[in-house]
């Protein structure tokens, strides 16, 4: 199926994300531009859809950008707006719901890319931390203000925020809900990258383009390996032991090592 077919089909699917397919690459844009794209119960189930179900059909996907509608925000959090009637165990499941959700981002064998075009807040900064990897435009603003609600994050929050910047700053950022800009965030370690306002798609597409042309099972791999750091069950030594071992099997690293020792750009097929 050619990428414009899979855009119309996935553009009916969907009522809060659009998406479109361009040479490769999924651009998913949080489409809720009135209440700043902030994450409602059918947002939410519609990103557990694509990244469970629709992503995975996408011929030849090379990467998966996320981005928010408009000029203002990225995401500004959970629809503060369904925290209504929310109880211990309604807030439980709304939690891990939405974790779960968020783990379906953070194992995805391709990568992804939060390009934050302005608030990434709550549930906002959570989503672009479950990313891969993170593009800040100029006007983009990262905090988790949740207890200024009286809430804490849900969603992960507590727990990227201190593997991407440290306890010290985690913690005064959790504590005090204080939002900071592209370059704080730079510096704190929690982008890779600050572009020019309207430029961060561009950026995540030419990240994801690099990647493309390395093996497609490595990629995966380290991404799994990466993140068995986190799991507190796992030996992520001993995983990257098997994971390495399952890339030597690749007919890629065959190629690689082929094309190395040819002085030639080697031509992977993801095998
Ligand atoms: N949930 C639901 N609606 C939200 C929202 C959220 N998380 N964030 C913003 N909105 C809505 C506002 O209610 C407003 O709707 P209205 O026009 O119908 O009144 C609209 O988006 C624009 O937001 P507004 O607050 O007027 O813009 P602003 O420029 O003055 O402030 C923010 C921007 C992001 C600082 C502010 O909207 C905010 O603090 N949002 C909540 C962030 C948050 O706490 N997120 C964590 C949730 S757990």
């Amino acid at each position: 199926m050619c990428y414009a077919v899979i855009t119309k089909y996935l553009a009916l699917m969907y009522q809060n994300l659009l998406i479109s397919v361009e040479n490769g690459i999924a651009i998913v844009t949080f489409n809720r531009e009135k209440s700043l794209n902030a994450l409602n119960s059918t947002t939410i189930l519609e990103l557990k859809d694509f990244f469970s179900e629709a992503a995975y059909a996408i011929e030849g996907l090379k990467g998966v950008v996320l981005t928010g509608a408009g000029e203002k925000a990225f995401v500004a959090g959970a629809d503060i707006t369904e925290f209504s009637d929310i109880d211990a165990e309604k807030g439980a499941i709304f939690a891990k719901r939405g974790q779960d959700i968020f783990f379906l981002i953070e194992r995805f064998p391709r990568p992804v890319v939060a390009a934050v075009n302005g608030f990434a807040l709550g549930g906002g900064c959570e989503l672009a931390m479950a990313c891969h990897l993170r593009i800040a435009g100029e006007k983009a603003r990262f905090g988790q203000p949740e207890v200024n609600l009286g809430i804490i994050p849900g969603y992960g929050g507590t727990q990227r925020l201190v593997q991407y910047i440290g306890k010290t700053k985690a913690l005064e950022l959790l504590m005090t809900a204080e939002i900071i800009g592209a370059e704080e965030a730079f510096r704190l370690g929690l982008v890779n990258y600050v572009v020019p306002a309207g430029e961060e798609v561009a950026k995540a597409k030419e990240l994801i383009e690099k990647i493309a042309t390395k093996a497609p099972v490595a990629i995966a791999k380290v991404i799994e390996s990466v993140n068995a750091y986190f799991k507190e069950d796992a030996d992520g030594f001993a995983f990257e032991v098997t994971a390495f071992g399952a890339t030597c099997a690749t007919e890629d690293f065959k190629e690689g090592a082929a094309a190395f020792v040819e002085k030639r750009k080697a031509n992977f097929n993801g095998k």
